[in-house]
C-alpha cells in the first residue's frame, strides 16, 4: 500500500486503509439488516454516480434482504470545492412510486447534494427515504436531514479513494488518502 500518491498537481498521503473502511461498511450493513429484514416491498437502493460505485458494491454484498438497485447522477463539485449548486447529470430509469428508498452517497459534505437528492426523491413520490453514507465531514455538515446511516465521520478534509475522485482521478485506489497541506 503506498502511503504517498499524487493525483493531477497535489499530494495525499494514506489516511484510511481498505481494512477499516470494509469494517466500517460491515457495521452498516447490520444497522440495515436489522433495519430492512422482513419488509413486505423490497427497498430501492439508490447509488449516486459515479462516486458511491464502490460503496455500493461493498454495501450490496453484505445485505441479505432483496433490494432492487438503481442509479441517479449528480453534480455539484469543481476541482476540490463544491460550487453549492447541485445539478442532475442522468436520472432514475424507473419509477420509485410508493417505494422505500435508501440512497447511497460517497460523502456528505456540505449537504447540498443529499438536501436536492431527498427532496427529488420524496418529488418522484417515495414512501420514506433514508439516507447512507460512506463517509461524513461531520463539522461541515449543519442541515437538518438526517443521515440514517454514515459509515465512517471526517474531519474537514478533502479525500479521494475508494470512488471518491480529485478531478477524476483516485476512484481506484482502495484506500482513502487525504490532500496533503
Ligand atoms: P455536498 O453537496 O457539499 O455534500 O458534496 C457532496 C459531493 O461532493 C459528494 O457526493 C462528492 O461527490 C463530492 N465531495 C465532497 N467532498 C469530497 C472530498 O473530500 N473528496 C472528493 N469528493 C468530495
Ligand atoms: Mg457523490
Amino acid at each position: 500500500m503506498e502511503r504517498k500518491i499524487k493525483l493531477h498537481d497535489k499530494s495525499f498521503r494514506l489516511f484510511i486503509p481498505n481494512d477499516e473502511i470494509e469494517s466500517a461498511i460491515d457495521k452498516v450493513a447490520a444497522r440495515m439488516n436489522a433495519d430492512f429484514s422482513g419488509k413486505e416491498q423490497p427497498p430501492i437502493l439508490v447509488c449516486v454516480l459515479n462516486g458511491s460505485i464502490l460503496y455500493t458494491a461493498e454495501l450490496m454484498k453484505r445485505l441479505d434482504f432483496d433490494a432492487e438497485l438503481l442509479s441517479i447522477r449528480l453534480s455539484s463539485y469543481e476541482g476540490t470545492n463544491s460550487t453549492g449548486f447541485v445539478r442532475e447529470v442522468m436520472g432514475l430509469s424507473r419509477s420509485i412510486e410508493g417505494k422505500e428508498v435508501i440512497i447511497l452517497e460517497d460523502i456528505v459534505d456540505t449537504g447540498a447534494t443529499i438536501e436536492t437528492l431527498v427532496s427529488m426523491l420524496m418529488e418522484k413520490g417515495a414512501a420514506s427515504v433514508k439516507v447512507s453514507t460512506l463517509l461524513l465531514k461531520k463539522d461541515v455538515y449543519k442541515r437538518d436531514i438526517p443521515i440514517d446511516y454514515a459509515a465512517i465521520e471526517i474531519p474537514t478534509r478533502f479525500i479521494v479513494g475508494f470512488g471518491l475522485d480529485y478531478n477524476e482521478l483516485g476512484r481506484n485506489l482502495k484506500d482513502i488518502y487525504v490532500l496533503d497541506e
